[in-house]
This record gives C-alpha cells, structure tokens and sequence, in this order.
C-alpha cells in the first residue's frame, strides 16, 4: 500500500461523498464532521456506488436496497448486506488529501 494524492479537503463538502478511481479501485471519500473517511464505493451486497448514498452521521446508506455501513470502521450496521466493506487510512497535509491504498 502507499499514499496517493487525490485532491483538496475543500473538494468535498460537509456531510457528502465524492468518488475517486485509485488503482483499478474505486473509492468513496466523505466528509462528517470536518474529518475526511475513505472506504470501498462498492456495495458488497450488489455492487451499488456508495458516494451518492444518503450519509448520516458516520453511517452511509446504499441507495440501491438500503444497506448501511459504518464509515470508520466499513462494518454492516444493517443489511441486506452482511460483508463488511473495506476502510483506507487518509493523510492532510496543506490542505490535501491522501489515501492509503
Ligand atoms: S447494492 Fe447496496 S444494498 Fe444492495
């Protein structure tokens, strides 16, 4: 794994998520409570993007059946999935963002 570099914090505003391609990878960036999460953007109940789901707090809802997932921690906080999804360290430095992948 290594840090890459994808944007500036500002790119993603308060309480939403953005999509990035990082080595073959897709992966969802969101923003709660000013602090940036990273996480797999693909379901793994039936491979729905995540970015665009309906974010509360630190849990993201799946717009395609409902499932939930935790964003710090990727664990399933109700289904119908029942596979957790992957989590990726993020680093800030002036203003910008890295992702551990
Ligand atoms: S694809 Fe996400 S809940 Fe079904």
């Amino acid at each position: 794994m290594a840090f890459v570099k994808l944007g500036k914090v500002s790119d993603i505003p308060e309480g939403s998520g953005k999509m990035y391609e990082i080595k073959d990878r897709w992966v969802a960036v969101f923003k709660v409570n000013n602090e940036l999460k990273a996480v797999d953007d693909i379901c793994s109940h039936a491979e729905a993007y995540l970015h665009d789901g309906e974010l509360e707090n630190y849990e993201i809802e799946c717009n395609a059946h409902g499932a939930r997932f935790d964003i710090r921690t990727g664990k399933v906080c109700s289904g119908p999935a029942v596979t957790p999804i992957d989590t990726f360290p993020i680093r800030i430095a002036k203003g910008s963002f890295e992702v551990d992948i």
